[in-house]
């Protein structure tokens, strides 16, 4: 799989030198052999994918398949990204590592930080907000005892709040990892939570 990125390196894809790290491909070192190991840090199974996924854009923007590849490391690295991870993305797509960082700051479904066992994610958007979001966030945070951006004690749940999840059809709208929930209540809420872990239902 470092063929790929070798070849990039030798063929300038026109990704950029800015890097920060002496050259264009997101790489720190010049060798095989080291960048070798830098790209080890990605399984075999995240590589596979990210190749398969790759098939879908010219052989030449290989940048294309960034958002693809971040989410499928932070899955297998319990939801979270670490930078020894965007730097193998990087040097394995052949982009700047600024690049590789820009997008895993930009969207909220990228975690730069641990997170609990269940990440839930509030819409606070306008559709959301006219149709009581601000009630479901306040009920949230009563039965999970944390704020936005915080992890219960136990790691169990992280609670988020997002931009709008293109669910305003069904405000107010949350998603719980990648599964959505819409027309949300209290008592939805509830039996969610219930569900997830019977100690935080009531
Ligand atoms: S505003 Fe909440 S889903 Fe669109």
């Amino acid at each position: 799989m470092i063929k790929n990125g070798n070849e990039n390196r030798n063929n300038g894809n026109g990704i950029g030198n800015q890097n920060g790290n002496g050259n264009g491909n997101g790489c720190a070192f010049e060798t095989l052999e080291k960048d070798t190991i830098e790209i080890a840090v990605l399984s075999s199974k995240t590589k596979a994918a990210i190749d398969q996924w790759l098939t879908k854009f010219p052989e030449n923007q290989r940048q294309s398949g960034v958002l693809f590849a971040l989410k499928l490391v932070q899955d297998e690295n319990k939801g979270f990204l670490t930078e020894p991870l965007m730097n193998a993305v990087a040097c394995y797509l052949g982009m700047p590592r600024i690049a590789v960082y820009e997008v895993a700051s930009f969207y909220s479904m990228l975690e730069l930080k641990p997170v609990g066992k269940h990440k839930i994610s509030v819409c606070t958007n306008i559709s959301c907000m006219l149709r009581g979001s601000e009630e479901i966030v306040s009920h949230f945070q009563k039965r999970l005892g944390i704020g936005f951006g915080e992890t219960t004690a136990d790691g169990l749940f992280t609670l988020k709040e997002v931009e709008c999840l293109a669910a305003c059809g069904g405000a107010p709208a949350m998603l719980l990892g990648t599964q959505y929930y819409e027309d949300l209540t209290k008592e939805k809420i509830d039996a969610i939570l219930s569900e997830l872990e019977p100690s935080y239902g009531q």
